[in-house]
């Protein structure tokens, strides 16, 4: 039995899906037997994770702080051991345009793009190079802010006319955005779990639109619009190749205990491109990594209990061995 805070909530927009993973980690942990304590992290997080003699802590939150490294860096300060990743990784995959930019040094596949900070567009007039970039890219294209998750913020524009006000949306949630080729294909997602022999990569997620309006990514996201296959019906070479892929990504920004990394696998090339990694994906009832786990006969305590089993065996960051 071990003393384990389940760090939840915050202060980003992925709040309530945290809260809601938080909630089913601390469930999990405690049908595991382990004295569990919750924390919505706030003000008081120091203070709250001093005053417990934590054994390690679990890290459910989606988002700013959570998925940053910013509360990776206090934890580590505290000298607390924590599931998932590390500060740098958290860096590596929070930053879209960063990650985008490490995958294409590696020679990995993730779709074209460009980037802007807001005072680009602002005091350079960055706007200037939209007619090359939209030539380049074609339409539809995808604008995105840099960080963030659940698709907040993301647009398809269709057409020149859209691009000014999908920025706009854009730089409501960041203060870099990203312009990048539209993939035409099939959405997945490749859960990733640490082991002893190194990370495993899980039965691939398929998330399918029930709509037929492939482009009309608002009505996709709606509830009960897409729906959830898994494994993803592929062919063996591409699940492969997927696979692969997405290890090597993982490996690569040096992400660590379970990860989750988005694909858009292109229906002309059966080629997975890369759009992003997140450090601590989603654990609710509807989330995919579990149902991922679940796919490979991993049930939700034993997912949660291999994730904390890494965390101990790590140990604080600078400890010695
Ligand atoms: N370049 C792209 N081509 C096609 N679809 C995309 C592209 N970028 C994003 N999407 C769609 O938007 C979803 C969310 O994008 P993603 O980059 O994973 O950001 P988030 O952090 O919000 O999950 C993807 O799962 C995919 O359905
Ligand atoms: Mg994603």
């Amino acid at each position: 039995m071990s003393r384990l805070a389940v760090l939840k909530g915050g202060r980003s927009l992925e709040r309530q899906v945290s809260l809601r993973s938080g909630g089913r980690v601390e469930d999990a942990l405690e049908r595991l037997g382990h004295d569990v304590i919750g924390i919505d992290v706030g003000a008081d997080v120091i203070e709250r994770l001093r005053a417990a003699s934590l054994d390690a802590a679990f890290v459910a939150l989606h988002g700013q702080d959570g998925e940053d490294g910013t509360i990776q860096e206090l934890l580590d300060v505290l000298g607390i051991p924590f599931t998932g990743s590390g500060v740098l990784a958290c860096l590596r995959s929070w930053d879209k345009v960063l990650t985008k930019h490490l995958l294409a040094e590696a020679a990995l596949p993730t779709p074209e793009f460009f980037a802007f900070s807001e005072t680009a567009f602002e005091q350079l007039g960055a706007g200037e190079t939209l007619p090359a970039i939209e030539k380049r890219l074609s339409f539809p294209l995808v604008v995105k802010p840099a960080t963030g998750g659940s698709a907040l913020g993301i647009k398809f524009a269709r057409a020149a006319a859209d691009v000014p006000a999908a920025l706009v949306a854009a730089f409501s949630y960041a203060d870099r955005v990203l312009l990048e080729r539209h993939v035409r294909g099939r959405d997945l997602a490749v859960s990733i779990l640490d082991g002893s022999d190194g990370p495993i990569a899980l039965p691939i997620v398929e998330a399918v639109p029930r709509d037929e309006d492939f482009y009309d990514f608002e009505a996709r996201y709606e509830i009960g619009r897409t729906s959830f296959v898994c494994p993803a019906n592929l062919p063996p070479s591409v699940t492969a190749r997927s696979h692969d892929v997405a290890l090597r990504t993982h490996r690569l920004l040096g992400l660590e205990g379970f990860a989750r990394v988005d694909l858009m696998l292109e229906e002309e090339s059966e080629e997975p491109f890369v759009l992003e990694a997140n450090a601590t994906p989603g654990l609710t009832e509807t989330s995919l990594v579990p149902q991922a786990a679940e796919a490979a006969g991993i049930g939700l305590d034993e997912l949660i209990g291999r994730i904390v089993e890494l965390a101990l065996a790590r140990g604080p960051v600078g400890a010695s061995p």
